[in-house]
């Protein structure tokens, strides 16, 4: 019940107690209203209308609960008269109670999940300009509880600005991480030392690969080599990985670049011998493409998909930092290697900061970035419980692990939002199953207007069939009236007799694409768990009290 009352917006209560008033004052003045100034008739009606005006105030009382249970629902009706055509109706806000409370992501403005439905994910699906940062991502970010860490992808810079003032007055730990510019960052990212045994090493190498693939593909429109040579690359790259992070100086990825680039195989397997793990990974390697000719067409396709490692920005951010010691020795400073563990030890606030137009040659950093932070809290349970908002997930790159993480996340609390701009963006990088099967995991979807093509059919057909009452008349001269119903019998004596009426139910989509598309700006469709689908007013931040208010207290002093 006190759920109920936290769901009701500031609008419903005030027009909830006009309504009230007017009952109470209908009740109160029937008989002059019924009199029609007749003092008489008044008088009369007075004595009499007693156990009247009760029974209307109770009427009045009841029939706006009834009229809201029955919701606006297109189908209900229909669904029950006409039988098995489409059973889909839209819901009320009423019907999502099980889903809210007070601790989870806000959907819309009258919708609040549970964190514990929060772990079971959510997708944010709109276009550019349609609210995803200003209705979900902003708003989140203020309602954070001070106990759930966060991790927030945040292009420019605009999240961490507006909001961490306030984040840190309820003690949050605010942790700025802006990969291109490494001179303002607190803490290096030197994926290398994340890691902990050869399977976490070869998803590095993969993952820098395939997504340095897909960044060049996107910028030039053509394979920079194809899935072949990747596969023969990957485990010269693992070897190369874990001889530095065992023998290296600096034990970066960089490092290992370099010996892949300067040595021969002779070189390469000399070096290698003394890593175990290494030497296993080149041995693979020597078995598919063991020739020199072969070794320099895979340099080049490295050297293509790692530049990125190469440019100067990226080798500061993602170098070991080195201190030295009393006695002169140097060691790498682990204070200020950037940790994921630290999301879990303590309330943090991560904001990543890459602009959008770096984001395609960033996805190899990146992809590898998210995927480690995501792998650490999945394989720390104990902690802070963390929401992922990852508004412009296509941005990041392919993570392939992320269908897994998403089906099992939930028994480690963590909650993950992912803003789209359609679905098409998903499949482009995942592939058509792999894309369904992440939207599947993600148990609520929150649409906002201005969806088209692919993405507008999605959420039409997510939202389902149901059936709709349709009529026809026909004309039968040899027929007299058959009498069916009411207006049939109106329209037979007009027209002379021979029309006769039908009615039947139809299928027909409860949204059509091109409805998903002319949705009303104001509104967000959230299609959630196994609940109808439900409109609800966008929770957007800067028309609301609540946040403003917050934002107001907190803004920057010489503003
Ligand atoms: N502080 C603000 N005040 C007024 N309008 C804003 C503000 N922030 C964003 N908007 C407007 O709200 C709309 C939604 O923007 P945004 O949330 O950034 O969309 P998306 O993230 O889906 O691309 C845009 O039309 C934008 O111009
Ligand atoms: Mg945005």
């Amino acid at each position: 019940m006190s759920d109920f009352f936290k769901n009701l917006d500031r609008k419903k209560i005030i027009v909830g107690t006009i309504y009230i008033i007017g009952a109470i004052l209908v009740c109160i003045f029937l008989p002059q209203i019924m009199s029609f100034g007749n003092p008489e008739v008044k008088q009369t009606l007075k004595g009499a209308m007693k156990f009247f005006q009760i029974i209307l105030f109770v009427f009045l009382l009841i029939m706006p609960v009834i009229v809201l249970q029955k919701g606006g629902g297109i189908s209900n009706k229909n669904t029950k008269k006409y039988g098995d055509q489409g059973t889909a109706t839209r819901g009320t806000i009423g019907e999502l109670r099980d889903l809210c409370g007070n601790d989870g992501l806000s959907l819309s403005r009258n919708v609040r999940l549970s964190a514990s439905k929060s772990y079971e994910h959510v997708a944010i699906i709109g276009p550019t300009g349609s609210g995803k940062s200003s209705a979900f991502f902003i708003p989140n970010l203020l309602d954070l509880d001070g106990k759930h860490s966060a991790v927030v992808t945040d292009p420019k810079g605009e999240l961490h600005e507006l909001t961490y003032r306030y984040l840190k007055s309820l003690n949050y730990n605010i942790i700025k991480l802006e990969p291109l510019n490494p001179k303002a960052n607190e803490f290096y990212y030197n994926p290398l030392l994340i890691v902990e045994d050869i399977t976490q090493i070869r998803e590095v190498a993969q993952l820098i690969l395939t997504n340095g693939n897909k960044a060049v593909e996107i910028a030039t429109g053509s394979s920079s080599g194809g899935a072949e040579w990747i596969n023969m690359s990957i485990p010269l790259l693992v070897a190369a990985f874990a001889y530095v992070k065992e023998f290296g100086n600096k034990k970066t990825i960089n490092e290992a670049i370099d010996i892949i680039l300067q040595n021969s195989l002779e070189e390469m397997e000399r070096k290698f011998k003394k890593c175990p793990g290494a030497y296993r990974n080149f041995l693979i390697f020597k078995s598919s493409a063991g020739s020199e000719k072969t070794l320099s067409s895979i340099k080049s396709v490295l050297t293509t998909n790692v530049q990125l490692f190469l440019d100067d920005k990226i080798e500061e951010f993602t170098k070991s930092p080195i201190a030295v010691d009393d006695d002169g020795a140097k060691y790498i400073d682990m204070e200020k290697v950037f940790n994921p563990l630290i999301l879990r030890q303590k309330p943090t606030v991560l904001f990543v900061c890459v602009p959008e137009i770096k984001s395609t040659y960033m996805m190899p950093l990146m992809s590898v970035f998210y995927s480690q932070v995501l792998d650490v809290c999945m394989n720390n349970k104990e902690g802070c419980p963390i929401f992922f908002l990852l508004d412009e997930f296509a941005n990041i790159g392919v993570i392939p692990s992320i269908a897994n993480i998403t089906a099992t996340a939930r028994s480690r609390r963590i909650g993950i939002a992912l803003g789209l701009q359609g679905v098409e963006q998903l499949r482009r990088n995942y592939g058509e199953e792999n894309a369904a099967d992440i939207l599947n995991n993600l148990k609520a979807k929150v649409i906002f207007s201005g969806l088209t093509g692919d993405s507008a059919q999605y959420v039409s057909d997510l939202a389902g069939v149901t059936t709709v009452e349709s009529i026809s008349y026909s004309n039968n001269p040899n027929q007299g009236a058959n009498g069916q119903d009411f207006l049939g019998n109106i329209i037979s004596s007009v027209t002379g007799g021979g029309t006769s009426v039908s009615k039947s139910g139809v299928r027909r989509e409860l949204l059509t694409p091109d409805e998903v598309r002319r949705m009303d700006p104001d509104d967000v469709l959230i299609i959630a768990h196994n609940k109808n689908p439900v409109f609800d007013k966008k929770n957007t931040y800067f028309t609301q009290r609540k946040y403003t208010l917050i934002l107001e207290k907190f803004k920057p002093l010489n503003k």
